[in-house]
């Protein structure tokens, strides 16, 4: 089954520790609440979204489903379900299966919204992520480190465009974690501007009510319905939606 208006987000980084899951399980939860189906895909080993949605982190998932079985996926609510990562997504197996592969599993699945959680560090799993996404969405927060691992996923996203390859059509940076009260924070917004003039940049500020809520294993929209963390991820999952509908 193919739905031709698919959201598919892939969340991408080179660095741990910016918002990736943060930011993937908020927008899964924003889109749920709309009544919309929603698949989170975790391709990270440390299996960190799972917990965060409130289903169980060890439990077959992304990489069975990469090896051709049909793992259950698990239900976070009526509308959110999950398949969570693990040390499996490290066998060599998985590693080098063509990127396309899970692009092409996906487009089997009946879910309006996919989103895809990418790990840091490792570029076979980041890969199947942003290939299957049509919408990619770059995290970095005001770290230099960061950057420079934001810059590589944006040299990427550019060569598959270059070269006509599947993947997304459109990306935007996020930054996130941003504290204006911290010198990098306040002068990072402008000078990204003009390092990346050419794509739409978003923000998630540093709010605790997205640390608390992924600790405490409750969607933001239920944990902290009125807190500026859900209307800047409202906007974001706007901003993907209109894209994605044009
Ligand atoms: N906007 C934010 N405000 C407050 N804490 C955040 C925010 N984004 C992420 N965090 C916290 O930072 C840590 C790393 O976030 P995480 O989403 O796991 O990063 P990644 O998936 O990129 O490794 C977690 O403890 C998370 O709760
Ligand atoms: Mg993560």
């Amino acid at each position: 089954m193919v739905l031709s208006k698919q959201y598919r987000i892939a969340l991408a980084a080179r660095k741990g520790g910016v918002g990736k899951t943060t930011i993937g399980c908020s927008l899964a939860s924003v889109f749920a609440a709309q009544h919309k189906s929603v698949l989170l895909i975790d391709l990270d080993p440390q299996s960190n979204s799972a917990y965060a949605l409130g289903v169980d982190p060890s439990a077959p998932g992304t990489a069975e489903l990469l090896m051709g079985e049909q793992p259950t996926p698990l239900v976070a609510n009526e509308y959110l379900h999950v398949f969570p990562g693990g040390p499996n997504l490290n066998n060599q197996a998985i590693q080098s299966l063509h990127p396309e592969e899970l692009a092409d599993i996906i487009d089997r699945l009946p879910y309006e919204v996919v989103i895809l959680d990418c790990p840091p560090g490792n570029e076979n799993l980041e890969r199947f992520g942003i290939v299957a996404s049509n919408i990619t969405l770059v995290v970095t927060n005001a770290h230099p480190f960061a950057i420079m691992g934001a810059s590589r996923v944006l040299a990427i996203l550019d060569s598959y465009r270059t070269k006509e390859r599947r993947g997304p059509k459109e990306w935007a940076l996020v930054l996130s974690q941003i504290d204006e009260r911290r010198g990098l924070d306040k002068t990072l917004p402008a000078e990204l501007q003009v390092m990346f003039p050419d794509i739409k940049h978003l923000m998630v500020h540093q709010d605790t009510n997205l640390s608390q809520a992924g600790a405490q294993q409750t969607p933001i929209v239920e944990y902290a319905p009125k807190s500026k963390a859900v209307e800047e991820l409202r906007s974001i999952a706007q901003w993907v939606c209109k894209i994605i509908d044009n």
